[in-house]
């Protein structure tokens, strides 16, 4: 007999873009021509200095052990990064290093959760907070996110929390926002800070999207004054620097904190690889005209599918404040036809076409409170993106496509119609 699987490891939920990536590239490798808008990822290069720089670094044998919070010329080139563009008050020692924003979400908890701790989400929310809350036996207490108030979270709900809680204990923020597109305002981020400041509440403050802000600037609660004690916040280099597969990301947080997260970077990765961080800082130095160019043509790509996507009847997104996903209510057409959003998000890459599909997610795959939207990513080049919006519109016409669909996948049933909210 094989050793019994701890409970954790078999209540473990994942990011459902990556299972519908490999249902995509399945489909792909049997032939069928998919529009990938599952997954949030850049379709565009590396910048070139992390690319140069990656390779000088090979080349010179930088490819040994590095200290466990990173390499000090990186933590003192994220520090000026992070004081130069969003005003937060960092030094090189605030800093710590790791391979992407994602697995801070677990040192965050690690470092600051017992059991029973109460964790305020956000209603949907990036699908791999749950597991980490819940690896330390932390509860995940969910408020929702509407699209009538732009997707942002409200001072009250905090606040409701706070005194209703058994064990209140940390706070998830995620502005911009995944997979909404909505952005937390600096006034928001002000009254969210004046509540929580000097209080037993850690703070969570994922940023991944944070050059990607369509109007007006990014802003962090890092930033808001006497915060940065009790916040992690999170930063990746794989949206604004398309380095998503070379795995890089940092966090600010306090001295104290930082130095606890370098001994969990310790006796679990041991340090993130010095020629990746290397590749990093010169990016953070040398690549900000080619990364705000790029934000551009990401901005171009979002205006192009919200306003194709708000052309076809029955779907209605916001206009779009920020990051490179679209989030349109399609609660009509599912309503219609009797479908969840997303079965009909996989009815579009599987059952209305044979030889075409789009690759979405249905906004369930974010917590309930997602559900009736689904998530477009512009992973792909403008055309391609276009040919998707033609072929949506043409594929909720297919009834007699989308009734086989259900009939061979009855899961995707809606039982009771979404009402809005
Ligand atoms: C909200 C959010 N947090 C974290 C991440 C993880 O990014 P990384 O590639 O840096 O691990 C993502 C990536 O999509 C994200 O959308």
């Amino acid at each position: 007999m094989s050793p019994s699987i701890s409970q954790f490891a078999q209540s473990l939920s994942v990011e459902t873009a990556f299972t519908v990536l490999a249902m995509a590239k399945s489909l792909k490798a049997r032939g069928k021509d998919v529009v990938e808008l599952e997954i949030g990822d850049s379709p565009f290069e590396s910048t070139a200095s992390a690319k140069q720089v990656g390779i000088e670094a090979i080349t010179n044998n930088e490819s040994h052990y590095c200290p466990s919070p990173g390499l000090p010329a990186f933590r003192e080139a994220a520090a000026k990064f992070v004081r130069d563009e969003f005003n937060i008050p960092a030094e090189a020692s605030n800093i710590v290093v790791a391979p992407g924003a994602k697995v801070f979400e677990q040192y965050f908890c690690e470092a600051f959760l017992d059991p029973n701790d109460g964790v305020l989400v956000f209603s949907p929310y990036f699908p791999t907070y749950k597991p980490n809350i819940e690896r330390r036996g932390a509860r995940m207490v969910l408020a929702p996110l509407t699209q009538s108030n732009d997707f942002r979270p409200e001072v009250s709900q905090i606040k409701e929390f706070l005194e209703t809680d058994p064990q209140p204990k940390a706070i998830f923020l995620n502005s911009p926002h995944n997979p909404t597109g909505g952005v937390t305002t600096e006034d928001d981020l002000k009254q969210i800070a004046d509540l929580l400041r000097g209080k037993n509440i850690a703070i969570f403050s994922d940023e991944p999207y944070c050059h990607m802000v369509w109007r007006g600037s990014h802003h962090s609660i890092a930033a808001q004054p006497g915060m940065l004690p009790q916040t992690v916040a999170a930063y990746t280099f794989s949206k604004s620097y398309s380095m998503s597969g070379w795995r890089l990301g940092f966090a600010v947080a306090s001295n104290e904190v930082a130095d606890y997260i370098g001994k969990m970077i310790n006796t679990s990765l041991s340090c993130t690889p010095p020629l990746v961080q290397l590749a990093g800082k010169a990016a953070l130095e040398r690549d900000k005209a080619e990364r705000d160019s790029v934000m551009q043509k990401f901005r171009e790509k979002v205006v192009l599918l919200t306003e194709g996507l708000n052309k076809i009847e029955g779907f209605n997104a916001l206009d779009p404040l920020a990051t490179f996903y679209v989030f349109p209510n399609v609660m009509e057409v599912c309503n219609k036809f009797n479908i969840t959003s997303h079965g009909l998000a996989l009815y579009l890459l599987e059952g209305a076409d044979d030889n075409f599909g789009v690759a979405c997610l249905g906004g369930e795959c974010f917590g309930n409170a997602g559900a009736g939207f689904i998530r477009f990513s512009c992973a792909e080049p403008n055309e391609r993106l276009t040919q998707a919006l033609e072929f949506i519109a043409t594929a909720i016409g297919r009834e007699d496509r989308i009734a086989a669909y259900l009939e061979s996948h009855p899961q995707h049933h809606l039982k009771s119609p979404y009402v809005m909210k």
